[in-house]
């Protein structure tokens, strides 16, 4: 039946109920749950941001032991605390602590050194030749107080699953003794990404050029993926041990008296074998920098 043909009374009768289900319909839509959170990613990726900020999405990349399930992380502000001895004397704990996310590399301390990088931890991203050294402290670092989430990171040779990766035997025991603890590893697609992402930004292969991705390249391409805003506490910049009279700082915070760590950085630099670039891989953190919400402090860095 045409609605035309229909008399005056029954028009507005049905122009009436139209109205009254299409603002139900907003009513409903604006009231529910789902589409705001289903709404909100797309506009903060596609309108208001550069960042490819992705909240709520399971990572494929990273999986828990023992179950194989994807990492759910986001966050607003995570600052990541870098290991290095220019985080001495600089007082920025209360500072750190007050981010919601603080993440920190390897099995660098809090205790003993809170003033300078904060007491809290919320996430540890870890290189496979580190975990011998979690393992050591296993109670302080799995215990059931932490709630703190591991991301381990390793070649295949020692992260594989089938009874040969001495590594990852390694984590799945510490799983047993502490079920609570939350450990994930990163897959191989991921590490293999990490590889393709390093030889797109410096033109180099990895593999050929003998030299090992850094924990602070794993953990930056992390937290791209993971925060919406990055401040990075201690890490100094691709020139810094050119300019002079450079502050001398151990290598690590907590390894008083170790090979100081600019001397460090040029010694795997130059490495021809084994080494990790961590000069190049600074200057790639400048570019990323600009296209992400990334800060540096304490050296600030000058990004143009
Ligand atoms: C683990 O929890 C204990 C008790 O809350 C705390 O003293 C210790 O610092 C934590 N360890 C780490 C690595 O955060
Ligand atoms: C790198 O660090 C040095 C020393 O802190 C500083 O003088 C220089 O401006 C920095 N460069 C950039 C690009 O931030």
């Amino acid at each position: 039946m045409n609605v035309l043909s229909l008399p005056p009374q029954r028009k507005s009768l049905i122009a009436t109920s139209l109205i009254v289900a299409v603002s139900l319909f907003v009513v409903v839509v604006n009231y529910s749950e789902k589409p705001s959170f289903l709404f909100q990613p797309v506009f903060g990726e596609t309108l208001f941001s550069k960042q490819p900020y992705k909240p709520y999405k399971p990572h494929l990349g990273y999986v828990s032991i023992p179950k194989q399930e994807p990492l759910k992380l986001n966050c607003e502000l995570c600052s990541i605390v870098s290991s290095s001895g220019q985080m001495l004397g600089q007082g920025a704990g209360p500072q750190i602590d007050r981010s919601p996310c603080i993440w920190r590399m390897n099995n660098a301390p809090t205790r003993g050194f809170e003033n300078d990088v904060g007491r809290r931890t919320t996430l540890r991203v870890v290189s496979h030749t580190s975990v011998p050294l979690l393992l050591q402290k296993p109670q302080y670092f799995f215990g059931q107080a932490n709630d703190t989430v591991y991301v381990v990171w390793g070649p295949l040779r020692n992260m594989r699953k089938d009874g040969k990766g001495i590594v990852y035997n390694m984590l799945r025991q510490a799983s047993e003794n502490y079920p609570h603890a939350r450990i994930y590893v990163t897959t191989e697609d991921r590490m293999n990404h990490c590889d393709m992402v390093f030889k797109k930004e410096t033109g180099r292969d990895r593999i050929q050029s003998g030299s090992y991705l850094s924990t602070g390249w794993f953990t930056l391409i992390l937290a791209m993926d993971m925060c919406k805003e990055i401040h990075i506490y201690g890490m100094i910049n691709d020139t810094y041990c050119k300019t002079e009279d450079y502050k001398k700082v151990p290598y690590h915070y907590y390894e008083a008296g170790s090979r100081d760590e600019c001397a460090e950085y040029l010694l795997h630099e130059s490495a021809p074998y084994g080494g990790h670039r961590f000069i190049t891989e600074k200057s790639v953190f400048a570019k990323w920098a600009k296209s992400h919400a990334i800060k540096f402090f304490n050296p600030p860095w000058q990004l143009s």
